[in-house]
């Protein structure tokens, strides 16, 4: 069965056709034949956005989201590929947890995979796991109970060789100490001084040190200081096997949005201030953040309208992500030949996944269609994550997905959701 999608629009303005055979793409050129022709009206085609870092909840967070309501979420906002974090009740930690997980993707509209966690007694199950993105190491708590915070355990962990250590770098010690010393009040803004900048850039520095020490390819996940980018920078050029994610938030609030949102923007690491979200735009700008991942992270309303210690941290972002960087594109902040690097290209090749990251022949056609033109306020009633909330609502944006493709399938087509194609597990190339 082949497929064309007529009249698209490339990145560098070139005008082609697309033949999608059994969710190939096998020809981009000026071809007219095929069993089924969509006209793509001139519009602009991107690779599928490939989000590294989302929290599905499933299993044992099914009131917050699961398989459905995520990948519905994810091809509203023009995802085609998600990678799940093993945060989970109960955590991803052995092999035999993750083959459940692995049974529960069966209803995901998009491809996915899968991130192993990493404890401080489980390095038989890290060494035996493979078919996997990398292995997660909490180095300072968040959501759910994976720590492994002491330097020793965490350098045992970093000695195997040839695995991609993926890391939520906050000094665990740090927040200890922060938290004695500061007492806690109803103002969510404490959040951004227990978990201060410092807490963050110890966390990176130590593990660059022992990345150092152990010659081992790690990821810092969500950085949120212009310190961490300077840090990153530094250890890039004394060429340390070191890449970076920045997620939306972190780009586009900041600690003024306490006082409006409360609770419902508390997020580990906390949001920082205006000049750390220009710092993190320009690190992305120079090439020393390599993507850009959502650690799309839903709680219910009513998890964050609890008192501030209770509330859970995380922030829902699958869905925006797209729309805010088309935006940017729009106000000329950066090019839509970086969004793509960053948002898909990038992350195909950080993570190894094999035949995604690019619309070429031979690759998967995973393909998001952007309207560059198209104005719309998030508005709550267009949001599918299961949360059903946004920090974003009521922004006004310019440029939104308006078709995705997942597997040559037609998932999403303006605001309507085809459930009957499911995503597949992504494969992965040497790393
Ligand atoms: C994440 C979650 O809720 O799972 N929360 C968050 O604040 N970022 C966990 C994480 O990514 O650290
Ligand atoms: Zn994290
Ligand atoms: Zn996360
Ligand atoms: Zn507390």
């Amino acid at each position: 069965m082949t497929t064309l999608l007529k009249n698209c629009t490339l990145a560098n303005k070139l005008n082609v056709n697309i033949t999608i055979t059994d969710g190939t793409i096998t020809a981009i050129g000026n071809q007219t034949k095929a069993d089924k022709i969509i006209d793509i009206k001139g519009k602009t085609v991107l690779p599928g956005i490939i989000d590294s870092h989302v929290h599905f909840r499933e299993p044992g967070g099914e009131q917050k989201e699961d398989w459905l309501t995520g990948s519905m979420a994810a091809v509203a906002g023009g995802v085609t590929t998600v990678i799940d974090m093993p945060n989970n009740d109960p955590p991803i930690t052995d092999l035999a947890t993750l083959n459940k997980k692995r049974k529960l993707t069966k209803k995901s509209l998009v491809n996915f995979g899968f991130f192993f966690g990493a404890t401080t007694n489980n390095i038989e199950e890290v060494r035996k796991v493979s078919g996997i993105a990398g292995i997660k190491i909490y180095v300072g708590s968040s959501t759910g109970n994976l720590l492994v915070a002491q330097d020793d355990d965490i350098k045992k962990l970093m000695e195997i060789p040839n695995i991609n250590w993926v890391i939520h770098a906050e000094d665990e010690e740090l927040i200890r100490k922060n938290s004695q010393q500061i007492s806690e009040n109803s103002n969510s803004a404490i959040h951004s001084q227990i978990r201060n900048r410092q807490v963050a850039m110890k966390g990176v520095e130590r593990v660059i040190d022992l990345a150092k020490e152990t010659n081992a390819r790690i990821h810092i996940c969500h950085i949120s200081t212009a310190e961490e980018v300077s840090l990153i920078k530094k250890a890039k050029n004394a060429n340390l096997q070191i890449t970076c994610e920045v997620s939306p938030h972190h780009l586009f609030l900041n600690d003024g949005a306490y006082e409006k949102f409360g609770n419902f923007v508390k997020v580990n690491p906390p949001l920082r201030t205006k000049k750390d979200n220009e710092a993190l735009l320009k690190g992305l700008n120079d090439g020393i953040i390599d993507i850009i991942a959502t650690d799309h992270a839903p709680h219910t309303i009513k998890e964050k309208e609890t008192p501030y210690h209770d509330a859970p941290a995380g922030i829902p972002e699958v869905q925006t992500s797209l729309p805010l960087m088309l935006n940017e594109v729009n106000k000329g902040t950066i090019t839509i030949e970086q969004l793509i690097e960053i948002m898909s290209a990038q992350p195909a090749k950080l993570f190894s996944l094999q035949n995604k990251g690019l619309i070429a022949e031979g690759y998967d056609a995973d393909i998001t269609v952007v309207d560059m033109d198209k104005k719309q306020i998030i508005n709550k009633e267009m949001l599918l994550s299961k949360c059903g909330w946004s920090p974003y609502e009521n922004m006004k944006i310019t440029g939104w997905p308006v078709m995705t493709f997942v597997n040559g399938n037609l998932v999403y087509d303006q605001g309507k959701i085809n459930q009957q194609f499911k995503g597949r597990e992504i494969t992965y190339g040497k790393i």
